[in-house]
């Protein structure tokens, strides 16, 4: 790469950590600048990770000239006012998933990033990841034959505390934005956008999803069956069955983790094999990495997490929500 990429990480958010450990692993991205509502923590976060700079403000932050592009890793509820704010300041971002809040405000984000001719990618980490790559090479090269059904679990116990993220609708909360993502998007990776959707979920006592069941349709004729919980520890693996077989990403599915291929004749396991995959560092640097190459090539979105995925995310992820707030 011929130029280092100041990195700046808006809030010094849990997640901004996790980050931060995943740039150390480039040597093209600077560790620039960190911005908090306090200055107190990003000064911690500054030391921690050997960042340049902390700001006590976003703005304050958004105004040096000298940040090349933004990860933005506030709460869900916020993803679009601070991408816009980036935007408007001329910077290329990096949004934490879930997108924002709907689909009307990606699409203003999208038209923003056009406007200002700045570049804007969802941070879905897990797209970017070796192992999911090659699940999917394996799924197109027909390692499993024609697939037909795809099963994928993502849940764990969140404590309940209503003012937590993850329980306040107020801060975008609910295990669908939050974890269901996941789970929505390996279908939508593998088939495309699913023609019919069905859901059903229990509320946590905020009203937001705590365990919801989906199932999608898709043109193909494949099952996607889908689950999502921040009431029960679930399997957290993802199964793709074929005529041929099957292929599995081992817990944690959508983190780095094991890639399997299994036959069996419905009763016997007749084979099984470990598919190797080949990955550096926590896994966030991949997402990072493939930033700076589109910002070397001077492209306004990542042909492998484009706009026009994203919406088709939040397209998804807006029926789901609406569907589990239905069926309570
Ligand atoms: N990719 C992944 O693997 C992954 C994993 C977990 C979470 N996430 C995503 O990352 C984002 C942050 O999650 P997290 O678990 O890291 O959250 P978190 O620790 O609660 O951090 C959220 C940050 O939001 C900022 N914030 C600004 N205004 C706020 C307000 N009014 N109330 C609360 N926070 C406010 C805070 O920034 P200051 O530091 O400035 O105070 C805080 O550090 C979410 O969008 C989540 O979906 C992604």
């Amino acid at each position: 790469m011929e130029k280092k990429y100041n990195w700046a990480i808006l809030s010094a958010a849990r997640i901004a950590n996790k980050f931060a450990d995943g740039l150390k692993e480039l040597p093209d991205a600077n560790r620039y600048a960190v911005a908090a509502r306090s200055l107190e923590r990003a000064e911690v976060f500054k030391e921690t990770h050997g960042f340049e700079k902390a700001y006590g403000s976003y703005e304050e932050m958004l105004a040096d000239p000298n940040v090349d592009v933004v990860y933005v890793a506030t709460t869900n509820n916020l993803h679009f006012k601070h991408t816009m704010m980036c935007l408007e300041a001329g910077k290329a971002v990096l949004c934490e998933k879930p997108f924002a809040s709907d689909l009307e405000q990606v699409k203003q984000m999208i038209a923003k990033a056009k406007e200002k001719k700045v570049f804007l990618m969802e941070a879905l980490w897990s797209r970017f990841l070796p192992d999911m790559m090659q699940f999917k090479t394996e799924v197109a090269n027909g390692i499993i034959g024609k697939p037909s059904l795809f099963q994928c679990n993502h849940g764990f116990v969140a404590p309940f505390n209503p003012s937590h993220r993850a329980y306040n609708p107020e801060l975008g909360g609910g295990s669908i934005p939050d974890i269901g993502i996941y789970a929505i998007f390996m279908p939508l990776y593998l088939f495309g956008k699913p023609e019919s959707i069905q859901v059903t979920a229990v509320p946590a006592p905020t009203g937001t999803d705590w365990t919801t069941a989906i199932l999608f349709k898709h043109k193909g004729g494949e099952i996607s069956v889908l689950t999502s919980s921040f009431q029960l520890n679930l399997s957290n693996d993802a199964i793709l069955h074929g005529d041929g077989g099957q292929l599995k990403l081992h817990a944690m599915f959508h983190c780095p983790t094991k890639l399997t291929f299994q036959k069996n004749n419905g009763r016997e396991v007749e084979k099984e094999v470990e598919i190797p995959i080949q990955s550096v560092g926590n896994g966030y640097n991949y997402e990072a990495a493939e930033v700076m190459a589109c910002l070397e090539k001077g492209v306004l979105e990542s042909p492998n997490m484009s706009w026009q995925f994203s919406l088709d995310l939040m397209d998804i992820l807006d029926e789901v929500v609406r569907k589990a707030e239905e069926s309570y």
